[in-house]
């Protein structure tokens, strides 16, 4: 009898690399299956994923995010289910893959397969497609989940303009729809004059230069403007815009594209009872990651969301990766693995 050769399947995969002296390199490249991760139990055909911040710094090796390599990044996906060694998944579901870290310590998306475990994945809710997910993405997660975390702590549309800043990037314009969506008037952050049109098109009600909001006149409290704020910026656009707060409103801190330390004057939190909220996307469990993307799918409007997702192939992330680390991108990218 002769004996049959086990076929594999070849995979396509950007694989991050570290020379010996420490050169960081990404590229695409056709990997045999079995060099997947296997300690998940769900094996997934990935169809889309996505571009944040987080995932520019991988590809290029930078923030510590990412230990060892060779590394698969991509912080978020979607696709089918292929196998699943777990009751919850079987094959044919379509399923959504984010936070826990994946694409950070454990390979993720940016591959036409990928490997889950059961205890981070979500089923992608009814009425969406997979591209939808991914065109949200942790951005559209991270937005929704600061908006519900805000309105816990009493923001409502009565309570006063709502300030978001970094508007132009992912969160920021998600958050800014979603608002608008809710009732709120946006009033949005942004460092490019260029794009008021875009911002005020997905739901602000008025523009805020990002220099006027570093024009700091140095008081420890300023006149009670906003009811609410989604900062992505942090920095000294945070510590701004405390001072602006309105009395018990809080500002959601979800991002450092302006810096990751600040300032500040402690007065607007014995004075005016203002409160910060910490967003961390990653650990949420599964339970409330369901009800977000819920929300999700049922209040982002979808010929909104794609006047705002931009489609690239898999080769495309390497220079989208620079790209986002240069605050060079509007909106949402999202990744056709199979393109
Ligand atoms: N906590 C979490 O779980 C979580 C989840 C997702 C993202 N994040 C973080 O949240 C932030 C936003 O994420 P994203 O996906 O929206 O990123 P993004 O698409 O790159 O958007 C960031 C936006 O911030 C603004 N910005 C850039 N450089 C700035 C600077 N020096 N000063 C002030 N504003 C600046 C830009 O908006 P304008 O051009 O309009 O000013 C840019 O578009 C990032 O720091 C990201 O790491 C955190």
């Amino acid at each position: 009898m002769p004996v049959l050769a086990k076929v594999t399947t070849m995979v396509k995969a950007i694989i991050v690399e570290q020379s010996e002296d420490r050169n960081v390199t990404a590229g695409v490249q056709e990997i045999d299956e079995t060099r997947l991760p296997d300690d998940g139990e769900v094996d997934i055909a990935v169809e889309y994923s996505t571009i944040n911040y987080k995932d520019g710094l991988c590809l290029n090796g930078l923030a510590g995010l990412v230990r060892s390599f060779p590394h698969v990044p991509g912080v978020d996906f979607a696709g089918e289910v292929l196998s699943s060694r777990d009751d919850r998944f079987k094959a044919g579901d379509k399923v959504i893959m984010s936070g826990f870290r994946s694409g950070e310590n454990r390979w993720g998306g940016y591959a036409t397969r990928a490997n889950g475990r059961a205890d981070w994945l979500v089923p992608v809710p009814d009425g969406m497609t997979t591209r939808e997910t991914q065109a949200l993405g942790t951005a559209g997660f991270t937005a929704m989940q600061s908006i519900l975390r805000l309105e816990e702590n009493g923001m409502t549309p009565e309570g006063g303009e709502v300030l978001v800043t970094g508007a132009g990037g992912g969160v920021g314009s998600i958050a800014t729809v979603l608002l608008a969506r809710r009732g709120y008037q946006v009033a949005a952050v942004t460092g490019r004059a260029e794009i008021a049109d875009y911002l005020t098109g997905l739901g602000a009600s008025r523009i805020v230069g990002r220099d006027e909001m570093l024009d700091d006149p140095g008081k420890p409290m300023e006149s009670s403007t906003w009811g609410g704020c989604i900062d992505c910026a942090g920095g000294q656009i945070l510590a701004r815009a405390l001072k602006q707060m309105k009395s018990g409103a809080a500002i959601a801190s979800l991002g450092n594209a302006a810096g990751s330390s600040m300032e500040a004057s402690i007065v607007p939190f014995l004075l005016r009872g203002v409160s910060i909220l910490g967003i961390d996307s990653v650990p949420v469990p599964v339970a409330k990651r369901k009800e977000i993307w819920a929300a999700l799918a049922a209040e982002m409007p979808r010929d909104v969301l794609e006047s705002l997702t931009e489609e690239i192939g898999l080769a495309d992330v390497i220079p989208y990766g620079q790209k986002i680390l240069d605050g060079k991108v509007r909106g949402r990218i999202v990744v056709d693995v199979n393109r």
